[in-house]
Order: structure tokens, then sequence, then C-alpha cells
């Protein structure tokens, strides 16, 4: 069935306490890491990586959103993405979008989507 390719991304409940979670994973061959967040009920995930200058979003803080709670923010210049969609909103890369990951919910548990993604432990 379909559900042999879904990889653990963690429950809503997980989801719900963190302001966000990382999980280490290989895509398309590639180490790296995914953000997995609840933005207005919804949960997203992308891959942890700023097109900018190749940074993961929390790379100098602790945190993948700004002030407002609005936008997803790289910590390392400070460039701002939506949180729905990933599109960078900042001058320098507007437009370019970071990598979503498909999630999928069942029974209060995410899992990823992805045909190409491993967990890694
Ligand atoms: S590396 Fe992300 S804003 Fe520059």
């Amino acid at each position: 069935m379909a559900n042999d390719k879904l990889n653990p991304a963690c429950t809503r409940r997980e989801l719900h306490e963190a302001n966000f979670l990382i999980r280490h994973i290989q895509f398309k061959k590639l180490p790296t890491s995914a953000i997995i967040f609840a933005f207005e009920d919804n949960a997203y995930a992308y891959i942890n990586h700023c097109m900018h200058m190749h940074r993961p979003l929390n790379c100098e803080e602790d945190a993948i959103f700004d002030d407002t709670g609005k936008y997803l923010r790289c910590s390392m210049h400070g460039f701002i993405f939506d949180p729905k969609t990933g599109e960078c909103r900042s001058p320098v890369c507007f437009g370019q979008r970071l990598q979503a990951l498909r999630l999928k919910e069942i029974d209060g548990a995410l899992y990823f989507a992805e045909k190409h993604l491993t967990l890694i432990e």
C-alpha cells in the first residue's frame, strides 16, 4: 500500500508543544534537515536550507519565525519567507522558495510523504 513510503515526522502534540521541530533526513540522497511547524493550525515542513547563503534557518538563533510570528525568518541575514508557501519576501531572493516537504496526517501523527526521503537517526 501507499503507506509503506511514509516516514514518521512527529505527532500533532509534539508540534503543539514546540515552536518548531527539526528532523535529520536524507533527501534525494543528500543528508540535510527538515523544519516542521504549525501555522494557523496547519502543519508544514521544509528543507531547512536558506537559498541565500545555504544556511539552516536556525543557524544563528534557536528560532525560525520573525517577531511577528507571521513569517519564517532566516537567522543568518534576516530574510523572511511565507510560511504557507516557503516563498522568500526579501529582495535579494524574492520569489525563490524553500523546498517544501509533503506531510500526511494519520490519527494525530504526521508523516513525511516524500518518495526520496529517509530519516537519519
Ligand atoms: S543565509 Fe539566510 S538570509 Fe542569508
